[in-house]
């Protein structure tokens, strides 16, 4: 393999997911340089499905980046949610109980997509397709990230590294075991998801509680609709074939509303464990560590990818402060800001999740406690305004 010469930037930004892309557009509009680096290819990473839930604070953050064209188009806003339980519905009024606008439903995939298409019209670097990325001389001023692509070793120079790559990237494994403590929690069941061609059969989304175990009617469009089921965590899809989980759907869905969930052709289908997981702190000398390389929540909140924007608006602001006024404040206060919300977000996540599915080794006394606690959230305001808060995200930590 031949060696290029190095390249030369002050943040180096490992993953283009959500995090990295909105990193490089915010550093951007900052005028502080970047290269991304993608182990995928443009495409794999423009399909992969994932959730769907923006915050108010992600969706205006989009828009200021200037990426936020298509969502306000083609997004779903939603002012309200409904739990499901014992066969009623039960709805949480979001809009109302936090005098603001509710959420948006748009793919995540989507947000990646006007990413790209908006780094790539600034014709500024993001490699896809990079092979071996080592990051260097964390604990120096000038850290360095090797990587081949196309048959050649690079070498990328640069003052700062942001590990926005993921839970399974390299980013995090780059902080030595003396320097962190990781803080987790895993879940007897995981969520079984399809995309289906079908106009959605409820206007909001809806979370149910049902003996066979959790549901959730979701959305992308007007004709796709998205739908989870909790299974085993070991489940294999080969157990679950399509008339099964309508059927499973139209179960756990049912109500006295007489609600019916209408099937279409599954376009996707795939298996999400369930875990919680923070690694703290989220920096180890000039790497800075962001959205799910960092930390985890299980979906049931639909957190994942709001907190991967939540963390980059404020890394964006340190880095911004560092080149303009040689500031440096923001960038040593980065984990502990940071992490208040993740903390919230992962409590909520974890809050969610426990209220609303089946747990395997749960006696009488944890269901009804369970219903308890489903029927006080939906019949007091104050409760309900815990989750509506939460859930749309306003800065309460
Ligand atoms: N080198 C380069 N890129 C890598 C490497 C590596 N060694 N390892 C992983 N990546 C890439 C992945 O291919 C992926 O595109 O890093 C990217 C990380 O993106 P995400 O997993 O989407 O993570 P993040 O940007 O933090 O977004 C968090 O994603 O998993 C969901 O629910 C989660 O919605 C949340 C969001
Ligand atoms: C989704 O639409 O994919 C989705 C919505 C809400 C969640 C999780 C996923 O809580």
């Amino acid at each position: 393999m031949t060696t290029s010469e190095p390249e030369r930037t002050q943040v180096a930004i490992v993953g283009a997911g959500p995090a990295g892309l909105l990193l490089a557009r915010l550093l951007e509009a900052a005028g502080i340089s970047s290269v991304v680096l993608e182990a995928r290819t443009r495409d794999y990473v423009e399909r992969r499905l994932r959730a769907g839930v923006l915050e108010q604070g992600t969706v205006n953050c989009l828009r200021e980046a200037g990426v936020g064209d298509r969502m306000d188009r083609e997004g779903l806003v939603h002012t309200g949610l409904e739990l499901r339980f014992e066969g009623e519905g039960h709805r949480i009024p979001l809009a109302e109980l936090t005098n603001g606008p509710g959420v948006v439903v748009y793919g995540q995939q989507e947000v990646v997509k006007d990413l790209i298409a908006a780094r790539s019209d600034s014709g500024l670097p993001l490699h896809f397709e990079v092979e071996d990325v080592a990051l260097h001389d964390l604990d120096s001023d000038s850290p360095r990230v090797t990587y081949a692509q196309d048959g050649e070793h690079r070498e990328l120079r640069c003052d700062f590294v942001a590990g926005c790559d993921g839970f399974h990237g390299v980013s995090r494994a780059s902080v030595p075991e003396r320097s962190r403590q990781i803080y987790a929690r895993e879940y007897p069941f995981a969520w079984l998801g399809i995309l289906a061609s079908v106009a959605p059969s409820t206007e909001e989304l809806i979370y149910a509680y049902h003996e066979h175990g959790f549901a959730l009617h979701s959305m992308r469009s007007p004709t796709v609709s998205r739908f989870y089921l909790q299974c085993e965590p070991g489940a294999d899809l080969a157990d679950w074939p399509d008339e099964r989980i309508w059927e499973e759907l139209n179960l756990r869905l049912s109500g006295s509303d007489g609600l019916s969930i209408h099937s279409g052709p599954v376009i996707e289908k795939g298996i999400t464990p369930m875990r919680s997981f923070v690694l703290e702190p989220m920096q180890h000398g000039r790497l800075f560590l962001a959205g799910d390389a960092a930390h985890i929540v299980p979906p049931t909140g639909a957190k994942g990818m709001n907190l991967a924007a939540a963390d980059v608006q404020v890394l964006a602001a340190a880095l911004g402060d560092f080149y303009a006024h040689a500031d440096e404040a923001g960038l040593t206060g980065y984990s502990d800001k940071a992490l208040r919300r993740v903390w919230r977000a992962e409590h909520f996540s974890w809050w969610m999740t426990s209220m609303l599915h089946r747990f395997p080794d749960h006696d009488g006394f944890a269901d009804r406690l369970q219903l308890s606690q489903l029927r006080y959230v939906c019949s007091s305001r104050p409760a309900a305004t815990v989750l509506a808060e939460n859930y749309v995200g306003l800065e309460v930590t």
